[in-house]
């Protein structure tokens, strides 16, 4: 399971994954935002899919907003979310190779459609290395 969530900024570029996701078969579920506003405050909806993820009710998030930033940084706040904004294959295959990233954040406004796709299909087709990077992972944890 998946858990989405956008703003305004954002909406388009999650409903073009979702339309890729219905093409796969991929479970997801839309935490929102649902009746978009000219200005919908993204913490509302990083929250939502951060508690989810946190929750275990999902495996991994995928938030998008204008630039990916605003989302990724209010994500982070909740202990075990790993969250990484990138825009580029290198940055999102190491974020799962390495870090474990457990949330994608994306910008709409910075990239292709056909790239989103791409990094999308990475980030859930890579597996974690574990070994060393798991050690680190966990030092994130202690205060
Ligand atoms: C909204 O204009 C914009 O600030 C938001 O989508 C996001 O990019 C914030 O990080």
């Amino acid at each position: 399971m998946i858990a989405l969530g956008s703003d305004h900024a954002g909406d388009e570029l999650k409903q073009h994954i979702k339309k890729h996701f219905d093409e796969l078969g991929i479970e997801y579920i839309d935490l929102g935002f649902y009746e978009l506003k000219r200005d919908d405050d993204y913490p509302v909806i990083a929250k939502e899919v951060a508690k989810y993820v946190q929750s275990g009710k999902a495996e991994k998030g995928m938030l998008f907003c204008g630039t990916g930033i605003g989302m990724s940084m209010c994500a982070n706040k909740f202990s075990g979310i790993r969250a990484v904004v990138a825009s580029d294959m290198f940055s999102v295959r190491h974020s799962r190779l390495h870090n474990n990233a457990n949330i994608l954040c994306m910008g709409a406004r910075v990239m292709a459609r056909g790239l989103a796709i791409d990094l999308v299909d990475l980030f859930l087709n890579t597996e974690f290395e574990g070994g060393r990077h798991a050690a680190r992972i966990a030092m994130f944890e202690e205060k």
